[in-house]
């Protein structure tokens, strides 16, 4: 297993569409492996493999609530919402990729969600509650969406504008750390 760095707003990475994953080999496992160490150490509850640079349709996941519950790791491989409820709920979120930001995001309470195990089995789970809203924002990193597309035109141009300052601000400190 390996720690592999979080990729972070604005890198261009994050707005790629993922490919479906065509056969799940040793190479799947050892993504899955480092997903979940990465996720784990960051720490974080669910984690899309674009988020460490691999643009794969993976999706890693552990909503067990404390520390000290026994870890409950999802894999999702292919994941694909088949149906959703019109009834809508509002959550708040936040990514490991726009680190320390929180927004309230609305998005349909219930979504029926289809994907493959890590066996290559396929499932079906309707998601509710904590469930559907990550598997609702890990579909969307699959898709070069993240959820501050669901916020205001304004809130998201403000976000977006204080994640490159910091970028710039970060290549710059490295820069003159190394003259
Ligand atoms: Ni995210």
């Amino acid at each position: 297993m390996a720690l592999r760095d979080i990729i972070i707003l604005p890198d261009k990475r994050l707005r790629l569409v993922s490919k479906p994953v065509a056969k799940i080999d040793a190479a799947t496992k050892r993504l899955v492996e480092d997903m979940f160490e990465t996720m784990y150490a960051a720490p974080g509850i669910g984690l899309a493999a674009i988020q460490i640079g691999e643009p794969q349709r993976v999706v890693t996941m552990d909503l067990s609530k404390k520390k000290e519950d026994e870890k409950q790791p999802q894999v999702f491989i292919n994941p694909e919402i088949v149906s959703k409820s019109d009834e809508k709920s509002v959550h708040e979120e936040g990514c490991l990729s726009i680190p320390e930001y929180y927004e309230e995001v609305e998005r349909p309470a219930a979504v029926k969600v289809r994907y493959l195990d890590l066996a290559g089995k396929q499932h079906e789970v309707e998601a509710t509650g904590l469930l559907a809203t990550c598997i609702q924002h890990e579909i969307d990193h699959l898709n070069g969406v993240l959820f501050i597309d669901h916020l205001s035109k304004l809130k998201r141009e403000f976000v977006i504008k204080k994640y490159t300052k910091q970028a710039k601000q970060a290549a710059k400190d490295a820069k003159s750390a190394a003259e």
